[in-house]
C-alpha cells in the first residue's frame, strides 16, 4: 500500500499550524508525506474563507484535482478548515468527488476516517464547532527549523461585521499556560529558536492561571528562545501591562501587528471594531512611549459598505500619521452570512480598486522612507535562508520583522548577526556584518 499524504494549506498561520497537527496525526496512523500530489492517496486542502477570492482559488484547485480521483478511485480527497466549515454540504453538491469535509474543530476524526477508508466509502462531513476543542494533547509535525508556530487560543468572539472567522472558527477558547510552555520547550529541544504565538485575537487569551501578558512573560523566561512574536492582537485588548512585559524582555520582539481596518469613526463603528481612530492613535503613542522604535504593521480594508471618499481620506490620514512599516491591504469582500453583507450601500469594484491602488501607493512611499531611516542603525538579524537573487547572500529578519540581505561570509542558518544597515531598496534592507569591536566603538 502506498500510504502517502499530501496537504496544501491556504489562509492564515493558524491554518499552517493546524496542517502541522493534521500531519502529525497522519504520521501516527502510518502515513508518510509526499510532495508529489499524483502519488498521494490522501489529499487534503486546508482552506480559507476570509475573502471570496480565497474560496475561488480552492474551488479551482479542487476542479483541477478531479482527474486524479478518476485515475485512482481509492484516493481520498478532503477539504478541511474554514471553507469546509463555511460551505459544508454545498461543497459536496458541487464537487461530489470530495470524500471528506472537516471543520477546524473536527481534526480528531482524521485517524478513524483514514483507517476505515477501505471498508467505508461514504462521504464524511463533520463541521460541528466545539466550545472546548484546543487540541491540547496533540503535538504538531513542524518542518522549518527556525520559527515554531504555537497556537495558544482558538476562535473569535469579536464579530467584526465584515468577518467570517467567528462563524468558521467558533467561540474563543484558550490553552492552559503549562501546555503551551511544554510545547515551547519541545520546540527549543528540536532546535527552534523563535516562537510565534497564534490566535485570531491572540491577546484575548485568558485562562484561570493568567492572561496574555503572564503567558508571554512565562515564555520569555525559557532558555533558548531567542525571539518571541505573536499575531494578531486586537487593538482593544492591548494594555500597559502587555507593553511593559514586552519592554522588560529582550527576546520579545519589538514588533506589533496592529490591525487598523479603517480610519473613519463612522466606518470603524459600522465594522464593530470597538475603538475610534483617536483611541487607536493614543494606543500607538503609548506603544511608542513604552517601546521606542517598536516596528508596527497593520491590516486595512478599503471600500467597506458606505465608505465615502472622505472616510477613505481618513484612512490615508492615519496611515500617514502612524507610518506603518508595512500593511496588508484588502478590498472589502462581501461574505454571505456576515452583518456587513446585508448592508445596502455596497461600493462598486471600480471604486474599491482605485482606493486600494491609492493606499498601496502611499504605503510603498512610507515603507521606503521608514527603511531609509534604518540606514546607519545597528540591527541583530537571524539568518533564515539564501537570498533568491544571489547565492552569495543571506536573508534574515530583524527583531522588527524587516528582511535584511547580507553577504554570505560562511555563517549558518539560525546564526544571529549584528548588522549595520547600509541601504534600503523597496521592501528590503541591505546590511553589513559588523564585529563586536566596531559595535563598541559606535556605542
Ligand atoms: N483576527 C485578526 C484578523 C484575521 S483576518 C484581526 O482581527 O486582526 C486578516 C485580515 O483580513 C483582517 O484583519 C482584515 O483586514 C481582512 N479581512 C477580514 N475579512 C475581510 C473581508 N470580508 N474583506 C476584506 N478583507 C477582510
Ligand atoms: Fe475577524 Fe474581527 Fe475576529 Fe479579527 S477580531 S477574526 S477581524 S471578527
Ligand atoms: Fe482564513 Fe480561516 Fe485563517 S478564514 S484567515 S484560514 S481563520
Amino acid at each position: 500500500m502506498n500510504n502517502k499524504y499530501y496537504i496544501e494549506t491556504y489562509g492564515c498561520q493558524m491554518n499552517v499550524y493546524d496542517s502541522e497537527l493534521i500531519a502529525s496525526q497522519l504520521i501516527n496512523t502510518g502515513y508518510k508525506e509526499t510532495s508529489d500530489i499524483e502519488n498521494a492517496d490522501i489529499i487534503l486542502l486546508n482552506t480559507c474563507s476570509i475573502r471570496e477570492k480565497a474560496e475561488e482559488t480552492v474551488h479551482n484547485r479542487l476542479s483541477s484535482l478531479e482527474y486524479l480521483k478518476k485515475k485512482n478511485p481509492n484516493m481520498l480527497i478532503g477539504v478541511v478548515g474554514c471553507m469546509a466549515q463555511n460551505l459544508k454540504n454545498d461543497l459536496l453538491e458541487s464537487k461530489p468527488y470530495v470524500d471528506i469535509i472537516l471543520g477546524p474543530d473536527s481534526y480528531r476524526k482524521i485517524p478513524d476516517i483514514v483507517k476505515s477508508r477501505h471498508t467505508d466509502l461514504n462521504h464524511v462531513v463533520d463541521t460541528k464547532l466545539s466550545k472546548y476543542e484546543i487540541y491540547n494533547d496533540m503535538l504538531p509535525n513542524r518542518k522549518n527549523g527556525i520559527n515554531a508556530w504555537i497556537s495558544i487560543m482558538r476562535g473569535c468572539d469579536k464579530f467584526c461585521t465584515f468577518c467570517i472567522v467567528p462563524f468558521t472558527r467558533g467561540r474563543e477558547r484558550s490553552r492552559p499556560i503549562e501546555s503551551i510552555k511544554e510545547e515551547a520547550l519541545q520546540a527549543v529541544k528540536k532546535g527552534f529558536i523563535e516562537i510565534t504565538l497564534l490566535g485570531q485575537n491572540v491577546n484575548s487569551y485568558s485562562t484561570p492561571d493568567g492572561n496574555f501578558s503572564i503567558l508571554l512573560e512565562e515564555l520569555a523566561k525559557i532558555k533558548g528562545i531567542k525571539r518571541i512574536r505573536y499575531t494578531s492582537p486586537h487593538p482593544k485588548d492591548i494594555d500597559t501591562e502587555l507593553l511593559n512585559v514586552m519592554s522588560k524582555y529582550q527576546n520579545i520582539c519589538n514588533y506589533i501587528h496592529l490591525p487598523l481596518q479603517a480610519g473613519s469613526d463612522k466606518i470603524l463603528s459600522r465594522m464593530n471594531r470597538t475603538y475610534t481612530s483617536d483611541q487607536y492613535l493614543t494606543l500607538v503613542d503609548e506603544i511608542k512611549t513604552i517601546l521606542p522604535d517598536c516596528s508596527l504593521s497593520t491590516d486595512i480594508i478599503v471600500g467597506f459598505p458606505g465608505e465615502s471618499e472622505e472616510d477613505f481620506e481618513q484612512t490615508l490620514d492615519i496611515v500617514k500619521k502612524v507610518k506603518f512599516n508595512f500593511s496588508y491591504m484588502f478590498k472589502y469582500s462581501s461574505r454571505p452570512g456576515t452583518k456587513a453583507s446585508n448592508y445596502t450601500d455596497q461600493l462598486s469594484e471600480d471604486v474599491k480598486q482605485k482606493r486600494l491602488e491609492k493606499l498601496i501607493d502611499l504605503q510603498k512611499k512610507i515603507t521606503l522612507q521608514n527603511y531609509k531611516n534604518y540606514i546607519g542603525s545597528i540591527q541583530n538579524i537571524i539568518i533564515e535562508k539564501k537570498s533568491k537573487k544571489s547565492d552569495k547572500h543571506w536573508v534574515g529578519r530583524t527583531d522588527g520583522n524587516v528582511w535584511v540581505v547580507i553577504e554570505d561570509n560562511g555563517e549558518k542558518i539560525k546564526d544571529i548577526i549584528t548588522t549595520e544597515i547600509i541601504d534600503a531598496q523597496g521592501v528590503t534592507l541591505f546590511g553589513k556584518k559588523i564585529d563586536k569591536g566596531k559595535l563598541y566603538e559606535a556605542a
